[in-house]
């Protein structure tokens, strides 16, 4: 199995976080691409995301971690991937995450397989930009990212 699992991680959160261990120990191993999103304006560059992701994950073995700006299912056939994984943290992911799968299915012409892993109930609720903007008003977000990653938010905070 060659996985990898792709996302924005703007910041990364204790959901990717579980995500990448379990998707790491049930494939011998994985690789994490941090993917620029047009539509969205980032709060970290691609580097601070990698960054953010190895220092969290630092328990992680046979954990590759790269930055990708492009189509998905090009970095999947050029590098030979056979696994994509995706988290569902509930039933608002799933209409989006099949079509999003439906249409890279075509695209990776029978060469992988989206698969898809279950969000932690305790993780369900949290995503990148309600990390942000918690953390942009002054609230506690301790119980959605790893102290790694807070600790980066503080220092982006005082510039
Ligand atoms: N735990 C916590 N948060 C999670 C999560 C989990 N398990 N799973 C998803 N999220 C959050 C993310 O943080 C993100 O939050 P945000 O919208 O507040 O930033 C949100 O849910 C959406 O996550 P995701 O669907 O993974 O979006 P993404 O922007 O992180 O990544 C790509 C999407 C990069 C995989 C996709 O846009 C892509 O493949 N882009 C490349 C271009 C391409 O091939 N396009 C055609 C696709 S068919």
């Amino acid at each position: 199995m060659k996985a990898l699992y792709a996302g924005s991680f703007d910041p990364v959160t204790l959901g990717h976080i579980d995500i990448i261990k379990r998707a790491a120990k049930l494939c011998g191993g994985l690789t994490v691409a941090v993917v620029t999103n047009p539509n969205k304006k980032a709060m970290f560059t691609a580097e601070e995301r990698m960054e953010m992701i190895a220092e969290s994950c630092a328990d992680v073995k046979k954990l590759e971690i790269m930055a990708y700006d492009g189509l998905l299912a090009d970095l999947v056939l050029d590098e030979g991937f056979d696994t994509v994984v995706r988290g569902i943290r509930g039933e608002s992911d799933l209409a989006s995450e099949i079509q999003m799968a439906q249409i890279n299915s075509r695209l990776y012409n029978g060469k992988a397989e989206t698969v898809f892993l279950a969000a932690e109930p305790g993780h369900s609720w949290i995503s990148s930009s309600a990390v942000r903007e918690v953390f942009a008003l002054g609230g506690d977000i301790s119980s959605m990212v790893s102290e790694e990653t807070l600790s980066f938010m503080k220092d982006k905070e005082r510039g």
